[in-house]
């Protein structure tokens, strides 16, 4: 196993789009940022240099960092940022986890811009995958333009309820593409893949966007897609690829077609009618044969309609593991532990302190995303991460509560009449703001059934639980009913994923195995989700036996005071 080592220097730089400069913050001046490529057993080594305004963090999203969950890179969950002007090295090591990951910052919306591929090859080479061996390969970013330079500004804003946030375009490997978004003179060349006829190409496809499922389809080809955030899946033929933010999805393209040029579009599927809404963001780029004649049209496909949530329903459906390839991918344990029915909803609370009563205007009253009626917040004035207060035995001081097991009120959660109402008249849900956290014996099977609710109208929402992957057993459309839905659990061969998708008024339920102590954040990975706290924490205990606990933190860990340990 090798030592790979880069050196990531975040800074601020303008970028030219939409005929207007534009500052975003970026590691080594590129958009995407640096391809970490390594093979299993690898040990990776970043040194961040901090030369940007802000005090950041990296997060490796789908590394599990076994008994490291220093490296996690979570603000205050796991460790303090690393201040404007001073640098730490992460330095982790990927094991029993092959195919595409991703990092990217998880301060506030500065991950639109600080993300990059993590690709995990095989150790014995190509020829091991277990696909149609591909000739070459091709990791594809699907990200946003936002022309809003104040990102990290946004939990704050959408907290106080400021929503008026958008993105400006979509983008593929950080290019616009030859689509108008308003501003005259700005055709842009999108993405172009050049392809050889006959050959195989594996498009190993990532969703950075901070707000929107997407739909991927190239005109006159098919996908076969191979894996999903890091783990095989059985080869699945579509013509049209979800992928929802967080997630990662790799698939094989043959190149053929005739020879010619095909669009590749990615389109933000939109469930919810947004007010205001969000520009539609379509972007295409272009596969071009390489031995294509003279210039023609691209062909365009035909994608699906932006509130379309059966496509992202079945594609998500007709998904398997492929088992027994990866150890973190064996099979499903049939013990269940502990049992959480979750509900992914929003509610009202009074802005004011203390207040149980006020009127439903926006002066008096917030609306709260939140998991089981509780939205999560950092604990207030904290002088260390969760993570140091739990290593040192001090979490009692952070004024955490339990993330109840259930929803207070079982209501008719996905009732078409609420979609209609919304939070605010709906009033079913107050909402508490609190450090919620869950603690589980180490070693311990959690099952977690997510539940969507109409109140907060017909949005999916992609859950992302960190340091362990999750085996995704059924989901499904209304109410969860246990006695009804156990009986379709994928026992045998569910797909294993980091983010799952809860679909658009509809569940889908988990398991894991909480067997790598620490501290480890739970949530959406839409960001205006998260911001405003569709988020808690699970902590799993130290096991009993050696090599199960978490060793003490790494040198040179930031302080939350600037200085180092
Ligand atoms: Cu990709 Cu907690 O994030």
């Amino acid at each position: 196993a090798a030592v790979v080592e880069h050196t990531f220097v975040v800074s601020q730089m303008n970028m030219r789009h939409l005929c207007r400069d534009t500052l975003v913050t970026v590691v080594n001046g590129q958009l995407p940022g640096p391809v970490i490529d390594v093979t299993e057993g690898d040990s990776v080594v970043v040194h961040v240099v901090n030369r940007s305004p802000y005090s950041i963090t990296i997060h490796w999203h789908g590394v599990k960092q076994k008994r490291n969950c220093w490296t996690d890179g979570v603000p205050m969950i796991t460790q303090c940022p690393i201040r404007p002007g001073n640098n730490f090295t992460y330095q982790f090591n990927v094991d029993g986890q092959e195919g595409t990951l991703w990092w990217h910052s998880h301060v506030a919306g500065l991950r639109a811009t600080l993300h990059g591929a993590l690709i995990i090859r095989p150790r014995q080479g190509a020829a091991s995958y277990p696909f149609r061996r591909p000739d070459t390969e091709i990791p594809i970013i699907i990200g946003e333009w936002w022309q809003q330079t104040d990102l990290v500004q946004l939990d704050r804003d959408l907290a106080g309820g400021n929503f008026n946030y958008s993105p400006s375009a979509a983008t593929l490997n950080g290019k616009l593409g030859d689509l108008h978004y308003g501003c005259s003179g700005a055709m842009e060349e999108g993405h172009v893949l050049e392809v050889e006829p006959g050959r195989t190409y594996l498009l190993r496809f990532i969703n950075a966007v901070l707000v929107s499922e997407y739909y991927i389809k190239i005109a006159g080809h098919r996908f076969t897609v191979v894996a999903a955030d890091g783990n095989y899946v059985n080869p699945y033929t579509t013509d049209t690829i979800a992928i929802a933010p967080g997630q990662t999805v790799d698939a094989l393209v043959v190149a053929d077609a005739s020879p010619g040029s095909y669009y590749m579009v990615a389109m933000a599927a939109q469930p919810t009618i947004i007010v205001p809404p969000f520009p539609v963001t379509t972007t295409r780029g272009t596969v071009r044969y390489r031995s294509a004649g003279a210039q023609q049209q691209p062909l365009v496909p035909v994608m699906p309609d932006t509130h379309d949530t059966d496509t992202s329903f079945y594609f998500h459906g007709n998904l398997t593991g492929l088992q027994n390839r990866q150890p973190s991918s064996s099979s499903v344990p049939t013990r269940v532990d502990e049992r959480l029915l979750v509900t992914l909803s929003v509610g009202s609370m009074c802005r004011r302190q203390g207040q149980s009563s006020c009127a439903r205007t926006n002066a008096e009253t917030i609306i709260m995303v939140n998991l089981n009626n509780v939205s999560f917040q950092l604990p207030g004035g904290a002088t260390e991460s969760l993570l140091e207060a739990h290593y040192g035995r001090g979490l009692g001081a952070m004024g955490l509560v339990t993330l109840p097991d259930r929803p207070p009120v079982a209501f008719n959660f996905t009732d078409p009449a609420l979609v209609q109402r919304g939070p605010r008249e709906a009033w079913l849900e107050p909402t508490t703001k609190a450090t919620t956290v869950r603690r589980f014996r180490h070693g311990s099977v959690v099952e977690v059934v997510f539940q969507n609710t109409a109140v907060m109208q017909t949005d999916s929402n992609p859950m992302h639980l960190h340091g362990h992957d999750m085996f995704v057993l059924a989901q499904g459309l209304g109410n969860y009913d246990q006695a009804r839905d156990v009986v379709r659990y994928n026992l045998v061969n569910p797909p294993v994923r980091n983010t799952v998708l809860v679909p658009s008024l509809g569940w889908t339920a988990i398991r894991f195995v909480a067997d790598n102590p620490g501290v480890w954040f739970l949530h959406c990975h839409y960001l205006f989700h998260v911001s405003v706290g569709m988020a808690t924490v699970f902590i799993v205990e130290d096991g009993p036996t050696v090599g199960t606990s978490l060793p003490p933190p790494p040198a040179n860990f930031p302080k939350c005071d600037g200085s180092r340990t």
